[in-house]
Parts: C-alpha cells; structure tokens; sequence
C-alpha cells in the first residue's frame, strides 16, 4: 500500500491522482548534472525573491530549543542558502548543512560554508542518517520531500526524528492553481529547465493526508503549520 500510495493521500480525488506525475526531475537524474547545477541556482534564486530561505530559517530556529548553541541539521541543503540564514541570525547556533549529491556537496565544501566556525559541511542520506541519536535539537528537509517514494519518507521520518529532537519538513503546495501561477516565477528564475523541475515538483508534492498516513505507524506526533500546505513538524514531542 505505503509503495503505491497516492501523493494526495490513500483518499486522493480521481483529479489529484490525475495530476500526479512520476516523471523524474533532472535532479534526480545521473545523467543530467548540468542541469541539475541550474536547477539549484534557480531554486536559490526563486528563493531569494519571495525570501524562503529567511522564514525556513526562522521556523527552524523556533524549534532548535531556547538553548544558547542550538544543534542544526540541514538535509537536502542545495545551495545551503538556509543554513546562511540560520548561523546569520543565531549568534551560537551550530550547523551540519548536508545533501545526498557529492556535486552539491563539493559546492557546499567551496564556498562560504565550508570556512564556516560554526559550520559542518557532510555528505548525508536523509534516508539513512550517518549520525548518532539525538545528535541534533532540530532537523530541516526543505522542498526536498517530494524527490522521495513514500517508503523512504517514512526512511526519513524514522531517521530525522532519531537523529533530532523536532525534524522540521517544508515543500510545495499540493495544488494545480499553486502550480500554474508559479510557472512565470520559475521561467523568470531559471527558464525552461527550471520550469521542467518545478512543475514535476509540484505534481509530486505530498498532500498532508499522505504524510499523516506514512507517519501512522510510528510513535511520532505529526503538527502541520498551514493547512494544505506542507510544513509540518515531526518528533515524539512535536
Ligand atoms: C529541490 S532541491 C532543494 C534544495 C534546498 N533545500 C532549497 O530549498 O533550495 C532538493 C535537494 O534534495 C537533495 N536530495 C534528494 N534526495 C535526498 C536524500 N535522500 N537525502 C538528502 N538530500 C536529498 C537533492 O540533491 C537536492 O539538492
């Protein structure tokens, strides 16, 4: 059930089965490195303008604990445009900005991050977290769920909330009217490449009746932040 489930959840609509796609996206390709590297630029572009990574880096902060270095995990970091914002506005907190990709993670390791105090730059599994219990005060997977089969979101609810006290989760909109007002954006950030991985990511987005049903075996506590739209904080005291 859990391999063929719908993205909208095991009561998907006839419609959202329909809109559901299982292209791949060039970033989940071997063979189309070059344009995943666009991709990524793109998606940092797109979220400078509407100032993504500054709100993900509050909500991640607002679950890292009152502590005074709080512990903060990033998966699928991309360009690590997240985690900036976290060590910018935490004058103590400690990162691990990490991906699956070695492009992306030789990229992180080159720039800014990698000479980071309070950065470490590790190539990660979201899947399969090379890291010990309750390593991390709080995790953060953002827009990256949706390049995941469900058997292996379930790998990272499992994983991110070993790993962290709260596994903060962030991706698309599950919705056609959400994904066609943002094809211009995307043309504008990226062009046609990124209007490519856009679309299929929002047709691949998980709806919150999908993750609240891969969750349901576990002990965990699933809270959404904005109905219908997937932000969603995962642990045992969520
Ligand atoms: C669409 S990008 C998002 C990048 C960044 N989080 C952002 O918001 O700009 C998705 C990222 O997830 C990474 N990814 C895909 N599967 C992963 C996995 N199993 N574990 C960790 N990262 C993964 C990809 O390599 C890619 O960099």
């Amino acid at each position: 059930m859990t391999a063929v489930m719908p993205r909208g959840g095991p009561h998907a609509s006839w419609l959202d089965r329909r809109y559901e796609t299982d292209e791949p996206e060039y970033l989940d390709r071997p063979d189309t490195p070059h344009e995943a590297a666009r991709v990524r630029r793109a998606l940092h572009r797109m979220q400078l303008l509407t100032r993504g990574y500054d709100r993900y880096a509050r909500w991640t902060l607002e679950r890292a604990g009152a502590g005074p270095s709080p512990r903060v995990l990033e998966l699928g970091a991309g360009t690590g445009g997240l985690s900036r914002r976290v060590l910018r506005r935490h004058p103590g907190a400690r990162v691990t900005v990490s991906d699956v990709a070695p492009d992306a993670v030789a990229a992180l390791e080159a720039g800014p991050l990698g000479a980071h105090p309070r950065a470490v730059v590790r190539r990660l599994d979201a899947t399969a977290i090379d890291a010990p219990d309750a390593a991390f005060d709080v995790a953060v997977f953002a827009a990256s769920l949706h390049h995941l089969p469900p058997d292996k979101v379930r790998a990272v609810l499992r994983e991110g909330t070993r790993v962290a006290g709260t596994l903060l989760l962030i991706d698309a909109w599950r919705s056609p009217w959400v994904c066609a007002a943002a094809i211009p954006l995307m043309f504008a950030t990226g062009g046609p490449t990124h209007v490519h991985d856009g679309v299929i990511s929002l047709r691949k987005a998980y709806g919150a009746a999908a993750l609240r049903e891969l969750a349901a075996p576990l002990p965990l506590t699933v809270r959404f932040a904005f109905p219908g739209y997937l932000v969603a904080m995962v642990g045992r005291g969520a």
